[in-house]
Parts: structure tokens; sequence; C-alpha cells
């Protein structure tokens, strides 16, 4: 089991990674001293996981009084309507404020649960179990929290930091391999981002990691959780290198939104976005050739998408200059100097369009 600490002064908090580590849910609430607790998971990790997490907390306080609310599954449901199920349910368990929310799923239901606590009572605190390797790498970790509107994704939000994170990678193994792949698009964004070694070391273990590895896992979750946890500490509002983090995002974004969010994975648009920003690096006269295949190959080698077909480059313009990342309209990247280095610029038009024509958009 490896534990780090997200850095945050008074706020800090701990992550909890490796195997078997949904076993100390109960001790951490007891640390906490929680006086309530919500559960919220959904239709799917609910019937897997909730039994383990409720022994957990029972063995640990017999007497905590422990709600559940479980949501439909999927990204549709992201919605307010959901966050009122959740505050409904929090009604009902009569949370106080000193009560706690705990978000078992992925990373839906970490956002969700993680705003609803932001709400509850003008905010409690809450716990992130992550249950998907996109939520354990990524989303459970940096106090992003919010929901979808018609108008776009996470429209709405709160950043609200958990008090603890518990990623435990056993429960990686009753995810569906698509969703494996999923969550590795962003974790080979980070090595690219800010880790050359990293990358080297997922060069060589990607089909180790693909088949979920034991220690391979352990390893790349708790590196990726590292460099989150940097980044927060050093810019937790994103108004810096938080953006960073974005790298893939921009060109990722508008796939997910011309598809209408339905066809591609988050983390297959990343994959696709990650090869294109790799590209317009290389446009821009900063990324080899060389990099640029060895970025190309290493998602091919985790069975994500590095190309597109089908989609309309002036509707991938539109979409990216509405992003909620963009300014004044502007669109700025997430480019790289050279693999583990990375720096957020505006880049012209031909260029971009140029990395779009190559990677199959019409
Ligand atoms: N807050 C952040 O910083 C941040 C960062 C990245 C992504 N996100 C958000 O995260 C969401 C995507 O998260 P995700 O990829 O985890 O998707 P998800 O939560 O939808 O989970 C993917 C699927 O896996 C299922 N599942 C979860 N754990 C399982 C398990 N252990 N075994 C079997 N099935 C399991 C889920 O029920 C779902 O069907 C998006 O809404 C995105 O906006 C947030």
């Amino acid at each position: 089991m490896k534990e780090l600490t997200v850095d945050l002064g008074q706020r800090a908090y701990p992550i909890h990674v490796g195997e078997g580590a949904l076993a100390l849910l109960g001790e951490e609430l007891k640390r906490l001293k929680a006086t309530r607790v919500l559960l919220v998971t959904n239709s799917t990790v609910g019937p897997l996981y909730e039994r383990a997490a409720l022994q957990s907390i029972c063995k640990a306080q017999p007497d905590l009084p422990v709600a559940v609310v479980t949501l439909p599954d999927g990204e549709c449901f992201k919605d307010l309507h959901h966050i009122e199920k959740i505050l409904s349910a929090a009604v009902d368990a009569g949370l106080d404020r000193k009560s706690y929310i705990v978000a078992l799923g992925g990373g839906v239901i970490g956002d969700m649960a993680g705003f609803a606590a932001s709400m509850w009572m003008r905010g409690i605190d809450f716990i992130q179990v992550p249950t998907t390797l996109l939520a354990q790498v990524d989303s459970s970790v940096g106090g992003k929290t919010g929901v979808n509107l018609p108008a776009g994704k996470n429209l709405i939000g709160a950043f609200h930091q958990p008090r603890s994170v518990i990623a435990d990678t056993t429960v990686l193994k009753t995810l569906p391999q698509r969703e494996i792949s999923a969550g590795v698009a962003e974790i080979i964004k980070y090595g690219m981002l800010g880790d050359a070694e990293f990358f080297a070391y997922l060069e060589e273990n990607m089909a180790a990691l693909c088949a979920l590895d034991a220690d391979v896992v352990a390893t790349v979750v708790a590196r990726c959780c590292e460099m989150k946890k940097e980044i927060v500490r050093e810019d937790e509002r994103e108004s810096g290198v938080r953006a960073k983090l974005n790298l893939g995002h921009t060109f990722g974004h508008a796939i997910e939104k011309l598809t209408g969010y339905s066809t591609w994975l988050h983390g297959e648009a990343v994959a696709a976005g990650c090869v294109m920003a790799a590209m317009l690096s290389e446009e821009l006269g900063y990324l080899s050739e060389e990099d640029v295949a060895r970025v190309k190959a290493l998602f091919e080698a985790a069975g994500l998408p590095t190309c597109i077909s089908g989609l309309s480059m002036d509707a991938a313009m539109k979409a990216m200059a509405s992003d909620k990342k963009s300014v004044a309209g502007v669109t700025r990247f997430v480019l790289m100097k050279k693999i583990g280095t990375s720096f957020v610029q505006e880049a012209p038009r031909d260029k971009i369009e140029s990395v779009m024509i190559r990677s199959g958009w019409y």
C-alpha cells in the first residue's frame, strides 16, 4: 500500500493506493470523525463493491449511521436532476455538517458526489473511492467536481477537495477492457506532459498495464497521483500550470462534442487528441517526427484510437473556440517541446488545420 499526501496546507489529504485499500474506508471515516455517512454509487458499481465498503465501515464503527443512494449508470445522468436525488437522500439520511459523503464509483459518481457535498449545508466533507482507472489516476484527485448541462460538459461545478482518496487497485479487475484503455490514455498523457522516464516505462510495460499486472498498476497509479498532486499543490484553481493536464483535451473535447458524447469514451477522445497535440508540436517546430511516432505507437499499443474519420474540421474549429478552456474565443493548446516537457500556447489556424487534415478530419 502506498500513501501520498496532497499538500494543501490545512486542507491536505491522503491518497491511499494499493490492493485491498477499500478496507481502509471505515478507519478513514473514524479518523475524520464522521457523524453520519451517505454512500453514493451507481447501479453497476454498487452490486460489486457496496457490500465491501459497508463492511469496512461497520467493522470500524458498528454504530455509525450509513445510508446509500444508487444512481443510474452513465454520463447522461451526470446532471442537476441526479444531484437533487443525492441531496434528497442527504435529507432522508439526516446528514449534518459533520457528516460525510462517500463517492464509490468512476469519475461520473466522483464528480457528482463531490458536487453534492460542496452544496449540502454550504459544503460538507467527502471521500473519494475511485473504481475506474481513469478516476484513480485523474478525476478523484484535485477537487474538481460538477455536472453537465445540455449546453456542454462540466459547465457547472465547484472546486471542493476530498478529505481522503482510497484507490483500491483490485477493483479494476471487473472493469471492461475498453474502460481500462480509456484510463490508460490519461496515464500516457502524464508521461507526455511531464515525465519522459515514465513515458519510457509505459513503452516497456504497456502490455502488462493493459493486462492489469498488479505491480505495474500500483506503480502507474501512484506515479500519476504523485504528478497530479504536485500540479494541484502548485495551482489548485487552474490559473497556470494545472492547464497542462488538458493536454490532448482541446481536440478531444471537440471530438466528444461532435459525436454527441456517446460514440467515443472520454479517454479515447483524449488519445486521438494527444496524438494531434504531438503533431501540432511537430508542425510548430518543437517535437521531432520520431517522438510523434513514439506517441502514436504507445496509444496504439494500448488499443486506443489515434485518428479520426467522418468529422468536420469547421465544426471542430467552432467547438474549440467555444470550449470552456478558451478565453475570449482564443484556443490555447498544451504543446510539447519534447516528450515529458510541455507548455501552453496559442497556435496559428493553418497549423491546426494541417494537423487535422493529417489526422483524417474533412
Ligand atoms: N474531476 C476531474 O478532475 C475529472 C477529470 C477527468 C474526468 N472527469 C470526469 O470523469 C468522468 C469519466 O469517468 P470514468 O471514465 O471513470 O467513467 P464512469 O464513471 O462513467 O465509469 C465508466 C464505466 O465503468 C463502470 N465502472 C466503474 N467502476 C467499475 C468497476 N470497478 N468494475 C466494473 N465497472 C465499473 C461505470 O459504472 C461506468 O459504466 C467524466 O464525466 C469526466 O468529465 C473528471
